[in-house]
């Protein structure tokens, strides 16, 4: 990613003509703004207001992805956050190296990710939530860099944090299905739920390439932290144009993962979104995937099956899932890589 003078164009990065991003659409119809404050104001009691519900309901539905604001995520706790992870991403390559991602084990450092086959123009670090050996052979295991001191700490805290509006974000989708606010927590009790830090450098080429080539999210829910610099596109459901999520300080932006939308049986949108770069300026999110166990099965939830509206998807093990996702991230693969759609009901 070395700035040149004459721009020369490293063919891995570049998109297929029909993924290259053109211009975003304008942010008017956007999506939706969800305001959380009733949950945490001292009146509230322990009733969450219809409004908010429907909010939710609506957003997930028809557009698979929404806003937050007073999310109960500390200020200062985001600022450190992002803090740390400038300064990490600053260090000298070889630094970063020592914490590399290899195959035995994927957490750490990564300057290489392809979405799709296409390289993506970003670095990222992961780490997961709980760190354990699993059965099906997924290494859940962080490697912590030794600089910046307050890395792991500040990081660590921003995952706790965010977790909490993770589980406050699941109890409100399962209280729209019409279910218990708890009835999906359980999945989550060993939950293989991990966080990425990301930084797309300015790229001399943005009209070819993509910071993140457009994918969906394979876990359930998704809640993530973007700078103000902006780049997240989402394609509307409505009519197939890609929006630009526009950052509004200290906000989460969350989506639906296929996860719930397998469990939803189809009601709620996983949908489609990638990142476009820019000249002139870094960008740096922070997404925290909120995955479940890797014992769960995944299929639609019982209670939203019957004759009339049958299962949409058979059942698919959501530990095996994930790992061939995370070895297929080392092997160029000539076929496309697993998707719900393969556990799809003709
Ligand atoms: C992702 C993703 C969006 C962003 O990492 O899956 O969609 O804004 N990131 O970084
Ligand atoms: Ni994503």
């Amino acid at each position: 990613m070395a700035q040149a003078h004459c721009v020369q164009v490293d063919p891995a990065f570049v998109q297929a003509p029909e993924h290259r991003p053109k211009a975003a659409i304008s942010d008017a119809d956007g999506v939706p703004l969800v305001d959380l404050s009733p949950l945490f104001s001292d009146s509230a009691g322990d009733t969450i207001p219809a409004t908010l519900l429907s909010q939710v309901e609506v957003a997930s539905r028809d557009w698979g992805f929404f806003q937050v604001i007073n999310h109960g995520v500390p200020l200062e706790v985001l600022k450190k956050a992002e803090a740390a992870e400038k300064k990490f991403f600053a260090l000298p390559e070889e630094e970063k190296l020592k914490v590399r991602r290899d195959e035995a084990n994927r957490f750490g450092y990564y300057e290489s990710e392809h979405t799709k086959n296409v390289r993506d123009w970003k670095r990222i670090f992961d780490f997961v939530l709980q760190e354990r050996l699993d059965v099906t052979g997924l290494v859940l295991k962080n490697r912590w860099p030794e600089v910046p001191l307050d890395f792991r700490e500040s990081i660590e805290e921003y995952a706790k944090c965010v977790e909490k509006l993770a589980f406050i974000v699941l109890e409100l989708i399962s209280l729209t299905l019409n279910l218990p606010p708890k009835r999906l927590n359980a999945f989550f009790e060993e939950q293989t739920t991990f966080v990425r830090l990301n930084h797309y450098p300015p790229c001399p080429y943005p009209d070819l390439a993509l910071g993140v080539g457009h994918h969906k999210d394979s876990g359930a829910l998704t809640v993530l932290y973007q700078d103000s610099v902006g780049g997240l596109d989402v394609k509307r459901q409505s009519d197939g144009e890609w929006v630009r999520v526009k950052p509004i300080p200290n906000s989460f932006v969350i989506n639906v993962g296929d996860i719930i939308q397998v469990w939803s049986n189809d009601k709620y949108l996983s949908a489609e979104h990638r990142v476009s770069v820019n000249t002139e300026r870094d960008r740096f999110s922070i997404p925290f995937f909120f995955n479940p166990a890797s014992n769960i099965d995944v299929r639609p939830l019982p209670e939203l099956v019957d004759d009339r509206n049958p299962g949409k998807y058979k059942e698919y093990n959501w530990g095996e899932f994930f790992k061939r996702r995370m070895d297929s991230d080392f092997k160029k693969l000539e076929v496309e890589n697993i998707q719900i759609d393969h556990f799809k009901r003709a």
